[in-house]
């Protein structure tokens, strides 16, 4: 979890590969409208979320049916958002990957191959929830090279599990 641009696809696809678990993309799971919305930069609402967590939902309960444990990308910007994530779900585990406001708008700002524009950076600090201590999970600094955040994940994972 976390905002745009702080590094979810790349630890997750980090994090997968070297946990040898499968991996899917928070993003795919949007409805069409949803990406139109966005690619406009238009903030989302709550009722163009919902659908789109509860995909995100599916994806989790069949990998958990198949006895499969999973890495999944998810802004779950909201605590609502990841209570919905979590529900009937007890495995489930955030992995919060924050840094500051001037590195993560660097980033969005050099990014090509994504619909999110930097423009809509403010509005998703603004929703951002940071996790509460009765939710499962872990905070991350996304500051610093790829690798080390990565390393950093993994290990508050493995203490985890
Ligand atoms: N630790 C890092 N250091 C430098 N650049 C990074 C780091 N993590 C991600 N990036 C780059 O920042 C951009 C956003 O990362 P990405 O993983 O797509 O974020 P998110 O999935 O949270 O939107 C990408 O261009 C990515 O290559
Ligand atoms: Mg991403």
């Amino acid at each position: 979890m976390g905002v745009s641009g702080v590094g979810k696809t790349t630890v997750a696809t980090g994090l997968a590969a070297e946990l040898g678990w499968p991996y899917a993309e928070g993003d795919d799971f949007h409805p069409e409208a949803n990406v139109a919305k966005m690619a406009a930069g238009v903030p989302l609402t709550d009722e163009d979320r919902w659908p789109w967590l509860r995909r995100i939902g599916a994806w989790m309960s069949a990998e958990i049916a198949a006895g499969r444990s999973a890495v999944v990308t998810c802004s779950a910007l909201r605590r609502s958002y990841r209570d919905l994530l979590r529900e009937s779900r007890p495995e489930v585990v955030f992995c919060h990957l924050t840094a500051n406001p001037d590195v993560m708008g660097e980033r969005v700002s050099h990014r090509t191959d994504h619909y999110m524009p930097s423009s809509l950076l403010p509005s998703q600090l603004a929703t951002l929830e940071p996790l509460q201590p009765d939710e499962p999970g872990f905070e991350v600094p996304a500051q610093g090279d790829a690798s080390v955040v990565i390393a950093h994940a993994l290990d508050a994972l493995r203490d985890r599990l």
